[in-house]
């Protein structure tokens, strides 16, 4: 049995924090796409820890964690992270697993990122940098190098032949820096890649399934970043939705059962793009304050904006999200009104749907408001402890969404969850 947990906005929505919670009652955590573009942030006691590749079951002694084959993976990132999560005394022999299909990012996937977004100028995504989209391109393109080539005693060759097309690329972009060092960290990375786990995934993960384990699919990014159904070409390279479970482990539909669905109380976004519901006023300015919404990886403000129903149905709709996760909503507890985006105005014409190119279409978001919460939520513990007019605003978006919230999340500590419903 398989639960899919991803987010549903423009990531961040806390993914980290609800797979670190839901993980104890789960037997293996799977990564399925993305690489260290992600930051996933949760509290190992009091201790921050922003996790990239690694799944967020990880301090979770017994659990398993399989990092599949629909992940780019960075073996330098990797291999940081791994120390870090080793500090806390956590044995990656034991619990973290890697698909031998799982493709690798090269040193000049980074430098291809950089001298792409570079030579795009306005029009630039606003990538994290972190080679995702040229990794992904060579996977696609059919040229890309996967972590069981790394065990292959020809592999330097396979490597250098890579290294030399992307060369020429760079070449092409006029791209004349020093990538020595990154080479160096590579190689330093392959080295530990070599002595964890490498694993045939889709075989591991099924053996998984037929032994009646519960696995947990965390999603990375968010759906409305997904390269077919988010705002195109403001994504990222791969399938964030549920249908990237699949062929991102190497699992049939028909064992995925639960689709958690991750959404904050407002809503932000990092990078380039469309984004109906951002307040470029001091509102905004005071989510960012209040919600802390500096990114988990690059460290940028993240643009902050309402709630927006229409994203999140569209999201729940591509997802077939069967539950809500709600999180940040103590970050509201400073607000005496709120608002939340029920349609679009396009060209004078409301719809509730999202269009072709959200970025082109000239659009007015429309609003229904609601009364800010009477008394803060931080230190609520329970469904009744929760403000009632929380609970009116959580209502009118189970509501309209079809589908309801069934966990409350009040601040970013392991325990600040509340199931509700
Ligand atoms: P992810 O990428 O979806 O895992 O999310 P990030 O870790 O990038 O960003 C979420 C941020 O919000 C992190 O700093 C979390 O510690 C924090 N966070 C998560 N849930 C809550 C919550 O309910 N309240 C508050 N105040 N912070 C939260
Ligand atoms: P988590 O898993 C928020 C955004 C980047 C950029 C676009 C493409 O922590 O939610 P890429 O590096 O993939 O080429 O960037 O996607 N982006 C994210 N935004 N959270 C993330 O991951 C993101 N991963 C990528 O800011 O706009
Ligand atoms: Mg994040």
């Amino acid at each position: 049995m398989v639960d899919v947990l991803l987010g549903l906005q423009w990531g961040d929505e806390g993914k980290g924090k609800i797979v670190d919670y839901f993980a104890k009652d789960y037997d293996l955590v799977a990564r399925f796409q993305g690489g260290p573009n992600a930051g996933h942030t949760l509290y190992v006691g009091d201790k921050k820890v922003v996790l990239h590749q690694i799944p967020s079951g990880v301090f979770h002694p017994g659990k398993l964690n399989l990092i599949g084959n629909g992940v780019v993976l960075d073996p330098v990132t990797l291999k940081r992270e791994c120390d870090t999560v080793a500090s806390f005394g956590v044995d990656l022999r034991q619990n973290l697993f890697i698909s031998e299909r799982t493709h690798l990012i090269l040193p000049t996937h980074r430098a291809l990122d950089k001298a792409s977004e570079g030579s795009k100028g306005q029009q630039k995504i606003g990538s994290t940098l972190k080679g995702i989209g040229p990794a992904y391109m060579d996977k696609t393109g059919r040229n890309g190098i996967r972590v069981g080539d790394i065990l292959d005693k020809n592999f330097t060759t396979t490597y250098i032949k890579l290294r030399l097309k992307h060369q020429k690329l760079l070449d092409n972009y006029g791209f004349n820096e020093d990538i020595s060092q990154w080479e160096e960290e590579f190689f330093e990375g392959l080295e530990f890649l070599r002595q964890l786990n490498i694993v045939n995934g889709e075989y591991f993960i099924n053996e998984q399934i037929s032994k009646g384990k519960r696995i947990l699919a965390e999603g990375a990014q968010g759906s409305m970043l997904d390269i077919d159904f988010g705002t195109f070409p403001f994504v990222t390279s791969s399938n964030t939705i549920s249908a990237g479970v699949c062929n991102g482990l190497g699992i049939a539909p028909q064992h995925i059962k639960d689709v958690f669905g991750v959404t904050k109380a407002y809503c932000t976004r990092v990078g380039g793009g469309p984004f109906p519901t951002e307040l470029e006023d001091a509102t905004g300015e005071e989510l960012r304050r209040i919600g802390n919404e500096f990114g988990a990886t690059t460290g940028r403000p993240r643009r902050c904006g309402w709630i927006d129903l229409v994203a999140l149905k569209f999201a729940c709709m591509v997802n077939g999200v069967t539950k809500i996760v709600m999180t940040k909503a103590d970050v509201l507890d400073a607000f005496s009104e709120l608002q939340v985006c029920t349609s679009y105005k396009i060209n004078g014409k409301e719809t509730d749907q999202i269009p072709f190119r959200l970025d082109k279409a000239p659009l007015e978001p429309v609003y229904r408001k609601f009364p800010g919460w009477d008394t803060p939520s931080i230190s609520a513990k329970t469904e009744s402890d929760l403000p009632s007019t929380m609970k009116s605003y959580v209502a009118f978006i189970n509501d309209y969404l079809g589908v309801n919230v069934h966990y409350i999340s009040n601040g970013p500590g392991r325990d600040q969850l509340i199931k509700v419903g």
